[in-house]
This record gives C-alpha cells, sequence and structure tokens, in this order.
C-alpha cells in the first residue's frame, strides 16, 4: 500500500527566529501513524532546518534546483548541496516557478533528472490555470506536464519520483479543489503512468496541493488516488500543519 506523504512548503517565507519555534512544536509532537512528513524550506535555512529536525521523523528539502550539475550559475543551487545538508526531497517545477520564471515541462524534466543523479526525490508539480480548468482542457495540460517528465525518466526513473497535481487557481487561493475534482485529476494521471508500467503506477505517490488545510483535508486524504498532500501556508503554522497530516493518518 501506498503510504501518505505530507509535505510542508515554506515558500519564501521564516526567520531564523520564526522558524526556530516552528521546529520545535513540529519536534514536540508525536509521529503521525503511517504519513512521512517533510518541510521544504528556503535554502539559506537548511543548516538550521537540519540541526532543529535531525534524529526526528521528518525529513526535509529545498524547493528548487538548477538543472546543471555544478558551474558558473550565479544563484543558483545545485542537487548536491542540498545533499550535502542531509535533504531526502526537493520540489521541482512548482507553478510559481514556472510561471515567474518561465519553467517549461522540458526544464522542470532536467531538474529531476539532477535530482534523481545526486539521490533526492523530486516532488514534481503539475496543474492547470483557471483559464485551461474553463475551457476544458485540464486533462490535456496535466497529460503534457506528466508526459514530458515519463519520457524524461522513464518509467524506471519514475519508480523515484513523488508527483504534486496543484491546480494553480488553488494555490494561495482559499479556494481548494473539490475531492472529486483533485480525485479525478489523480485518477487520470495515474491511469497515464500504468500505459508505461502498472507496477510503477500502483506505488506512484501522487500529492494534491492548494489551499489544503485541517478543515479539508479529512476529505481530501480519504480519496482513493489521493496519496497525500503539498501544503503551502497551512505548514507555516504547527498546529494546521500536524492536523493535515492527522487527516492523512490510515485509521
Ligand atoms: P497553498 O500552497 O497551500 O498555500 O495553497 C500550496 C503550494 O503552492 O504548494
Amino acid at each position: 500500500m501506498r503510504r501518505k506523504l505530507i509535505a510542508g512548503n515554506w515558500k519564501m517565507h521564516g526567520s531564523v527566529a520564526h522558524n526556530e519555534v516552528l521546529l520545535r512544536s513540529l519536534r514536540q509532537a508525536d509521529p503521525v501513524e503511517d504519513v512521512d512528513m517533510v518541510v521544504l524550506v528556503p535554502a539559506p535555512y537548511l543548516g538550521q532546518v537540519r540541526d532543529g529536525l535531525q534524529g526526528s521523523h521528518y525529513a526535509w528539502g529545498g524547493q528548487d534546483i538548477s538543472d546543471e550539475l555544478q558551474g558558473a550559475f550565479t544563484g543558483e543551487v545545485a542537487a548536491s548541496m542540498l545533499r550535502d545538508f542531509d535533504c531526502h526531497y526537493v520540489i521541482v517545477g512548482h507553478s510559481e516557478r514556472r510561471q515567474r520564471h518561465g519553467e517549461t515541462d522540458q526544464l522542470v524534466a532536467r531538474k529531476a533528472q539532477q535530482a534523481l543523479e545526486a539521490g533526492l526525490t523530486p516532488i514534481v508539480c503539475l496543474g492547470e490555470t483557471l483559464a485551461q480548468r474553463e475551457a476544458g482542457e485540464t486533462h490535456a495540460v496535466v497529460r503534457r506536464q506528466f508526459g514530458a517528465i515519463i519520457e524524461a525518466l522513464g518509467p524506471q526513473g519514475m519508480a523515484f519520483v513523488v508527483l504534486a497535481y496543484e491546480p494553480i487557481w488553488a494555490i494561495g487561493t482559499g479556494r481548494s479543489a473539490t475531492a472529486q475534482q483533485a480525485q479525478e485529476v489523480h485518477q487520470g494521471l495515474r491511469r497515464q503512468m500504468a500505459e508505461q508500467s502498472p507496477e510503477v503506477a500502483a506505488e506512484l505517490r501522487l500529492l494534491y496541493g492548494g489551499s489544503v488545510k485541517a478543515s479539508n483535508a479529512v476529505e481530501l486524504m480519504s480519496m482513493p488516488d489521493i496519496d497525500g498532500a503539498l501544503v503551502g501556508g497551512a505548514s507555516l503554522v504547527a498546529e494546521e500543519f500536524l492536523a493535515i497530516a492527522q487527516a492523512a493518518s490510515v485509521k
């Protein structure tokens, strides 16, 4: 059975003082049965997060990496640098990067490849805009985005990837997709994977992201093809984040 994963994306939030309090609260909470938990933090805080969470039940990681191994790429962070801070995960292809930084499907696929080669689990994000949903293009858009990843990594590589469906209209808006809307897309993505490998499809962890909160998590997490959540805003509040993890716990 697929184990649930609850990932907190801090985005560009935090300070040493604020993180200190949040990390302490997370650490004090008991592990949640059958749920993996991870925080994805701004690169400058990786040392602090490692020190704060080492030896706990949490994993941690970054929010982006370069598609290059190393070299003259000012401002970029290499996958190997995240490994130096004992990261296990990294987000690639978040819509905020696709939209604000012009990241293409191909670039996102190369980043996922760099992550895998460095021994990191990429959490690959995809999702449609509101205009695309209203035009009935959701399925085609996510199929194209996912197809580029499968093509680059091959079905075998996909065994080491986590996928996150994040409809752009639901991110940071307070307006989550309904559990049915999310389930429908997740099922489509799993079927797309099954065209290449039914075994990998059966094991593929598919997260939902976009305004996940404690109040809507139970319903979302009860869907058969939703294996966890990528949580933005609510991951900055320890009680909310922990309540979402509780909602994902198999009862
Ligand atoms: P949100 O962000 O939970 O604040 O909507 C989710 C994300 O962008 O990963």
